[in-house]
């Protein structure tokens, strides 16, 4: 597979200039699709992360200032210009995930302008109150930027989630030190890129370098005023524990094992469709939303599993950058491992039936990259190990229920709380049972992708705070003064 299409070096963005890390050091990136290394990005430690937040710090001095409208028209700019790129962030994108290029990579670098561009059409929207205290006082609120914000990403969907966390905390008077993921950070330079051609210097800086080294030294800087995070439930703890010891304000989008719930009158093919749609199997399932349990009554679970498994079955798995490529490559080696593992320990066991594919291909081309096959255990119970922990890979457990109470009690034993799927033609079941069901966004007889203005986020331990929307932005980027005015003041 060529990698022609991708840069073999990037630098980072910090203080306005591209840069090195001060160590010298590097990471290499690699092509899960065919193992090999194919470029190198700066390995950022504590004193990188010192310069960036004493950059951003610097530049919010004047960032907060500029009016809202004209920080929206850079934004907007910038949409315009991650558009006109579409194509390269998408081989990017696909070159250094996995994830393919027409199902995913693509539509991931579409959303990323369309991202800059709804937060740059908000920027007039940073309204305050009056409050009616009476004729004698005037008090009002404003909604003020934070500081530097501090943000650190995932590879699932880097220059998305990357836009995400870059566009609200810009939009609304911040400047950000993000950290890319290790894994995925090419296609996050590339933003860096053309944030920098439209922005003053500093205040945007993106960093690329390991967690333990410049993620923890970012999340523990005193000059980072806001922690923002996307990521596991493991890490998203220990930057909770950092924001907890400066008591700065903290939002986390983290892990999921999303129930879907299917009622009996749903056994039809656009349920299926939605099914195979909200298990992000296109993804290899590399998605917190991901609708990893599936609840089917008992009286439709063999046929709607044949039916699961013939369209499944139609997904192709290849090399990411081929157009007809449905589902690419696991992230890593680490992750791709941690896959099997789950595997062997659904194949070993005698409670489980392995209703289709299982370890992945040990020949031919597929095995030169980090290709995990769809696969559905059935028969499952909701206690072991596939059906509580989030496997972030192709594998779908399916478990029968007879009785509502009981498949909605299934679904909310979980520590986790993102996502959920109800499926049914009864409009009033359905919706009975979304409102039972915890997560921070429940879809009824869909399984799309998450929608700009729609306040995304967790319950539990997926997460605290709301971003994706306009009261996301204003609640996770800035804080509110009150003023308060005595209008009576006796003459003079
Ligand atoms: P991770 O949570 O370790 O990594 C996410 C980001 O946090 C990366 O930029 C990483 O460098 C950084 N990081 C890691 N340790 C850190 C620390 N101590 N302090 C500050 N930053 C730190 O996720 P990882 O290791 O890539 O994947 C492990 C599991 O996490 C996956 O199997 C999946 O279950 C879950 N995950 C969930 C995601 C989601 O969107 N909900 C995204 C990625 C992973
Ligand atoms: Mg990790």
């Amino acid at each position: 597979m060529p990698d022609t299409a991708v840069a073999t070096a990037s630098r980072m963005l910090l203080d306005g200039d591209f840069v090195d890390s001060a160590s010298g050091e590097t990471i290499p990136v690699q092509n899960p699709a065919n193992r090999g290394i194919f470029a190198h990005v700066p390995r950022a430690g504590a004193e990188d992360v010192d310069r960036a937040v004493k950059a951003a710090a610097g530049a919010f001095a004047t960032w907060r200032d500029v009016p809202p409208r004209e920080r929206g028209r850079m934004l907007l700019r910038i949409a315009d210009a991650v558009e006109a790129r579409t194509e390269d962030f998408a081989r990017t994108i696909a070159t250094e995930t996995g994830n393919a290029l027409r199902t995913q990579a693509r539509p991931e670098a579409a959303l990323t302008a369309d991202i800059f561009r709804y937060f740059g059409g908000l920027a007039s929207e940073l309204k305050g109150e009056t409050l009616p205290l009476g004729e004698h006082v005037l008090s009002y609120t404003r909604r003020e930027p934070i500081g530097v914000v501090g943000a650190i990403i995932p590879w699932n969907a880097p220059v998305l989630l990357a836009a995400l966390k870059i566009a609200p905390a810009l939009c609304t008077g911040n400047t950000i030190v993000l950290k890319a993921a290790e894994d995925a950070p090419l296609g996050v330079l590339m933003l860096a890129g053309i944030c920098h051609e439209h922005l003053p210097p500093a205040v945007v800086n993106v960093l690329t370098g390991y967690g333990e080294d410049c993620g923890v030294a970012l999340s523990a800087h005193p000059g980072v005023r806001k922690l923002s995070f996307t990521g596991s439930t493991e890490v998203g703890k220990l930057i909770m524990e950092q924001a907890a010891r400066r008591v700065v304000p903290v939002s986390l989008e983290l892990g999921g094992k999303s129930p879907s719930i299917v009622f009996p009158d749903a056994n039809e093919d656009w349920a299926v469709d939605g099914i195979v749609a909200a298990m992000r199997f296109t993804r290899q399932s590399q998605s917190c939303t991901a609708g990893s349990r599936l609840f089917l009554h008992a009286s439709i679970f063999d046929e709607f599993l044949e039916k699961l498994v013939g369209r499944t079955s139609d997904l192709e798995l290849g090399d990411p950058l081929d157009e007809s490529t449905d589902m690419g490559a696991i992230i890593n080696e680490k992750q791709f491992r941690k896959v099997c593992g789950y595997v062997e320990e659904g194949l070993g066991r005698s409670d489980a039936r392995l209703v289709m594919g299982g370890m992945p291909p040990d020949s031919g081309p597929l095995s030169e990259g980090f290709f995990a096959r769809p696969t559905i255990f059935a028969d499952a119970s909701n206690d072991w190990r596939l059906a509580r922990e989030e496997i972030f890979g192709p594998i779908l457990v399916a478990i029968r229920w007879d009785d509502i109470d009981d498949a909605v009690r299934m679904a909310n034993d979980s520590h986790y709380g993102l996502a959920a799927f109800v499926w049914s033609r009864d409009i009033g079941q359905a919706l009975r049972t979304a409102h039972r069901v915890e997560a921070g966004w429940v879809q009824v007889n869909q399984g799309m992708g998450q929608v700009l203005g729609q306040s995304y986020g967790g319950v539990k331990q997926s997460g605290i705070g709301r971003e994706f929307s306009l009261e996301g932005m204003l609640d996770s980027f800035t804080q509110k003064k009150s003023v308060t005015v005595n209008l009576a003041l006796p003459a003079p």
